[in-house]
């Protein structure tokens, strides 16, 4: 791929397919996450519904479905190498089907609980399959005191755990409850610690314009910014265009109702940077 001058994403998909989550070699420089920092702030400032608040408070918690109105939003998911990289992990062409930012914070941004993302979206959604990855873009430098992202690595290949025996398709069923810290369908504590304790877990830190990708059905919670420093991470949803929802009923920015592929398109604000090779600095 023309740009940074590496192949990028050979030898991430048999670690994305084995441990639930991978990092590619490269970084959004820091002009590009102050742009997306300076749009996405500034939405979260707007009275509109895409911006949800804290329980019992006036702290923004996230902004939802940006890339739908925001022009640097919108071009930040038709980037290149992260179409190519959807694309290469989920097998085949894909659509954005979540846009989020998730800002916990300093000292109020509160915790998400052990949860797989493709309860949600399968339950409420009928997304037929997690044929649909996560790529997580850090705004801010994020570390263990700011509510880090952690997952069990492997957990994605147990399946869809603890779901509620009647709640699929349950009408009165509020999408406040997929976005806020009391989430609608969490993994139990005790079987999240068993799991942690024999797979490890794994934290996503790392500076500001740091990459993770993390797969659906992975377990994955993040605990309350205890810190000064706010903890921004924009989540970019792609999902196969062969596995749209069936009965969509959420609001558009939580679920797009749009499964056109998405084309790639550059842009020079949104500049990447090669991370030094780990194996060139441990020599
Ligand atoms: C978080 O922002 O810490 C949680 C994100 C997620 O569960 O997808
Ligand atoms: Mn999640």
């Amino acid at each position: 791929m023309a740009g940074i001058g590496v192949t990028p994403h050979v030898g991430l998909k048999s670690a994305y397919e084995r441990e639930g989550w991978c990092e590619p070699p490269y970084r959004f420089s820091d002009a590009a996450v102050a742009l997306l920092r300076e749009r996405t702030l500034a939405i979260s400032r707007e009275r509109r519904p895409e911006v949800v608040h804290e329980k019992d408070s006036g702290t923004v918690r996230a902004v939802h479905g940006c890339h739908a109105f925001d022009e640097v939003c919108a071009a930040l998911v038709r980037h290149p190498y992260l179409v190519e990289l959807a694309e290469h992990l989920v097998g085949g062409p894909v659509y954005v089907y979540q846009f989020k930012v998730n800002l916990k914070q300093a000292h109020e941004g509160a915790a998400w609980p052990w949860h797989q993302d493709f309860a949600f979206w399968h339950e409420e959604d009928g997304m037929p399959h997690p044929d649909a990855v996560n790529i997580a873009i850090s705004l801010d430098d994020v570390h263990a005191g700011n509510g880090p992202l952690m997952a069990i690595p492997g957990s994605h290949r147990l399946g869809l755990l603890d779901l509620p025996e009647d709640r699929a398709g349950d009408e009165d069923s509020d999408w406040r409850s997929h976005v806020s810290a009391d989430l609608a369908y969490t993994v139990n504590a005790d079987r999240a610690r068993t799991l942690a304790k024999q797979n490890g877990r794994k934290l996503f830190l790392g500076t500001q314009g740091s990459i993770q990708v993390f797969h659906p059905s992975i377990v994955h919670s993040s605990s309350n910014n205890v810190s000064s420093d706010r903890r921004a991470l924009l989540l970019i949803t792609y999902n196969a265009v062969t596995n749209a929802p069936t009965r969509p009923t959420r609001p558009t920015f939580l679920v797009s109702r749009d499964a056109t592929p998405v084309e790639s398109r550059a842009d020079e604000r949104l500049d990447l940077q090669v991370l030094p090779d780990p194996a060139s600095s441990s020599r």
